[in-house]
């Protein structure tokens, strides 16, 4: 079987990684990859929003199988237009993909269902969601509606941050036409945690459940990133609250989806915030999460591309996915500067060692082959290419060793500006103590 992997981070690593172990899969394409998916993948030079060119590709190659990792294209119509030209793809139709595309639609659609969630208004005029914003006071949480790189959310601690962020997304039009409309949300206080699930439109399976670290600095400090760490399981997730969460969330989701004649099949990501009145969903992602994707397939023991193609074919129901006991860490080594401005093209030195630490692998994110061949001395370095540069994930018996190898190998790389948080994970080792 030929599978084709649709974009460049630490996710789609993690995806190859765990495909790549699957006994049917004989060829895997990565677009347009980075220098780790190099190394289990063809990465070929297209880009993930070139749906056009996706399709013209994966026609030409034969793909029987597309995986689509980012939002973008998941939101351009990959799917549909993959499916109309008779290619199996996984992954949400554009119009299933608005559950994360439009924050508005997103908010209506909990609404209208009955799925808990903050309290919140919804702007297109500047002027009302300023007064809303008076009236509700700080802290208090302004969105914009549409997609925005995962920067579309300030969390403001004063009215004025506030009203700052409104001209931000709707004066200065930070998002273009993502700000068009804002989210304006009460903020809800408590644990985060994400619950990945995979739905056929009939059946919904939660994975493993895991926990991001959204803010750059330790202690949940500064801006907000892509995130900077997860692992997996999230103890805050007790069985007992997973049952809430299916009963509150994801099955209300899968009925919503079907009463609004969608047939939502892929990934279904609710961000939730577990606060003392109960699981709250923050957000609805249409794809897998990353870097929370990087710990679940180090965990996940089955087969992936049994169970992606029983999501394509509605068979969800009759799938067992088994997981692997032990606990995953995944470290993400940033750039300096990240979540703002930083250099790219800065050369990573130690990646060779991290195989004298058992269990541990590196999935690379922001990352490119170069060619530093001089005269005759024929040389390839690996150089950072992103924000978020690396991935370094390690499995241990408990998540204590699982923290300790990931930082062990941590300690092996190394590049210029180099900045990573110290605590991934602590907080859920306080639970599990
Ligand atoms: P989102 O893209 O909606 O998940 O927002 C990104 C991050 O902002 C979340 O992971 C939370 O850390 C934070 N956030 C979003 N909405 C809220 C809220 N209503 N209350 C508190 N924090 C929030
Ligand atoms: N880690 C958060 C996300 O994938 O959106």
């Amino acid at each position: 079987m030929k599978i084709m992997v649709v974009g460049s981070g630490g996710r789609e690593h993690a995806l190859i990684w765990k495909i790549k172990q699957s006994s049917v899969v004989a060829k895997i394409y990565c677009v347009p990859g980075n220098a780790g998916t190099a190394e289990l993948a063809e990465n070929v030079e297209i880009k993930a929003d070139d749906i056009n060119g996706l399709l013209k590709f994966a026609k030409e190659q034969k793909i029987n199988l597309t995986v689509v990792g980012p939002e973008v294209p998941l939101a351009a119509g990959i799917v549909d237009l993959f499916n109309k030209n008779d290619l199996r793809i996984f992954g949400p139709s554009a119009a299933a993909a608005r559950i994360e595309g439009s924050k508005v639609f997103a908010k209506q659609f909990m609404a209208k269902y009955g799925i808990p969630t903050a309290q919140s208004g919804i702007f297109a005029d500047k002027k009302k969601a300023k007064a809303y914003i008076n009236m509700m006071g700080a802290p208090i949480v302004v969105k914009a509606d549409g997609l925005a790189a995962g920067k579309g959310v300030v969390v403001c601690q004063t009215v004025e941050a506030a009203n700052q962020a409104v001209e931000l997304i709707m004066e200065k039009k930070e998002f273009g036409q993502a700000g068009a409309q804002v989210v304006i949300e009460e903020c809800l206080i408590g644990e985060e945690s994400s619950i990945i699930a995979l739905t056929d439109g009939e059946t919904i399976v939660p994975l493993a459940s895991s926990q991001d670290h959204k803010r750059i600095f330790d202690n949940d400090e500064g801006p907000n990133t892509g995130g900077m760490g997860a692992y997996s399981p999230a103890p805050v997730v007790t069985d007992g609250l997973m049952e809430q969460i299916n009963n509150e969330v994801l099955l209300p989701f899968v009925q919503g989806m079907k009463q609004e004649g969608i047939v939502y099949k892929g990934v279904i990501y609710a961000g939730i915030m577990v606060t003392k009145a109960g699981p709250k969903v923050l957000e609805f992602n249409a794809r897998f999460g990353d870097p929370e994707t990087q710990p679940i397939m180090m965990r996940l023991k089955s087969d992936l591309v049994p169970i992606l193609e029983a999501v394509i074919d509605g068979k969800l129901a009759g799938q067992k996915i088994i997981w692997d006991e032990r606990a995953a860490v995944c470290v993400v080594l940033a750039a300096g500067g990240y979540p703002g401005k930083y250099e790219t093209g800065l050369p990573i030195t130690g990646l060779d060692k991290v195989h004298q630490v058992a269990k541990a692998y590196v999935f690379h994110a922001g990352t490119k082959i170069e060619d530093r061949t001089e005269k005759t001395e024929h040389r390839l370095q690996i150089s950072t290419n992103g924000g978020r540069v690396l991935g370094v994930t390690a499995l241990g018996d408990s998540l204590k060793f699982a923290i300790d190898k990931a930082y062990q190998a941590v300690s092996l790389i190394n590049f210029k500006g180099m900045h990573y948080r110290k605590d991934i994970g602590g907080k859920a080792l306080k639970l599990v103590r």
